[in-house]
């Protein structure tokens, strides 16, 4: 069976900067990846290259066995870039309907003009579109005619939370149907809502990755978020932070720094337990070295 995405030792330079070192990656069907890193680690470009936009200094890709870039590829994948560049003259309907006509399995237009909410804007010209309306275009163009393997960078920059959660149930629908997403994304949240595994990269460099089971499993730190009176602090020890109209601890043995807060007759009110975030696990993770 071939994956959907073979990348080996993938590297970018521009000048003196090298953008992407030695990425390798690999996607399955019903996988999806999501890539992270802060602004300029080289997101935008590993995807470049993985999609045969860019031409790698070293390294190969494959997509399902084919070269980025053939026909063959370009046929199975779908595409929201980080930047859209539509023709200001035409409608929704008349983009989807150029695309659909060059993909494998022709797509119903009504159901995408439905799944991505474009009904009142598919036959006005984009010209004057907002930010997320054009990205709701964008989105729709890569689901379309359910291609094999989706690229998405920062597929929700822009967007409301109410298209933000319609784009998340789209996506999980089409990777529990067999789909292979990758995506960027600075959203956290989103991440954890679509992806099964993470790849992170820093000034190009891969610095972590695994599956967000692995990951969470590694970490068994909780957040515990408790309330105090006017003018109560908490005690030194428990080294909680203000968050909100509260106060925030991570702690590693939430029973035992419980109990003390009980013993010593702490005063804190609407306790809260929680798994730390994706976010914050992370950043332990890197900041403690174990990666
Ligand atoms: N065409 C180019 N010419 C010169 N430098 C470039 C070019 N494209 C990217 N870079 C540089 O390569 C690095 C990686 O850029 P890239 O766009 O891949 O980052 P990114 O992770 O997608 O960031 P963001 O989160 O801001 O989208 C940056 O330092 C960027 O300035
Ligand atoms: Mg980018």
């Amino acid at each position: 069976m071939q994956k959907a995405i073979e990348a080996r030792g993938l590297t970018k330079r521009f000048g003196a900067v090298t953008a992407v070192e030695n990425l390798s990656l690999q996607l399955g069907e019903g996988e999806a990846i999501g890539l992270l890193g802060t602004n300029g680690a080289g997101k935008t470009t590993a995807l470049a290259m993985l999609m045969g936009l860019r031409m790698p200094d070293a390294g190969e890709v494959r997509l399902f066995g084919h070269l980025p870039g053939s026909a063959a590829a370009r046929e199975v994948m779908g595409v929201t870039p980080q930047a859209t560049g539509f023709p200001d003259q035409l409608s929704p309907r008349e983009v989807l309907a150029y695309a659909n006509a060059r993909r494998k399995n022709c797509a119903n237009l009504d159901d995408v003009i439905t799944a991505f909410a474009l009904g009142p804007l598919i036959n006005r010209r984009m010209a004057g579109f907002s930010g997320g309306e054009v990205r709701r275009v964008a989105l729709a163009l890569a689901f379309l005619g359910r291609p094999g393997l989706v690229f998405l960078d920062e597929p929700t920059a822009g967007l409301d939370t109410g298209a933000q959660d319609a784009f998340r149930v789209i996506a999980r629908d089409y990777v529990a149907k067999g789909g292979a997403l990758i995506l960027t994304s600075h959203h956290w949240d989103e991440i954890e809502a679509v992806c099964d595994r993470i790849t992170m990269i820093d000034q190009g460099r891969k610095v972590m990755e695994g599956t967000l089971t692995d990951i969470r499993a590694r970490m068994q730190a909780r957040q515990i978020g408790f309330t105090l009176p006017e003018g109560a602090a908490p005690p030194d020890w428990i080294r909680a932070r203000p968050q909100g109209m509260g106060w925030r601890v991570e702690s590693d043995d939430s029973d035992t720094d419980l109990r003390r807060m009980v013993t010593e007759k702490v005063p804190f009110s609407g306790l809260t337990i929680e798994p730390l975030a994706l976010k914050d696990i992370i950043s332990r993770i890197r900041k403690e070295g174990c990666i």
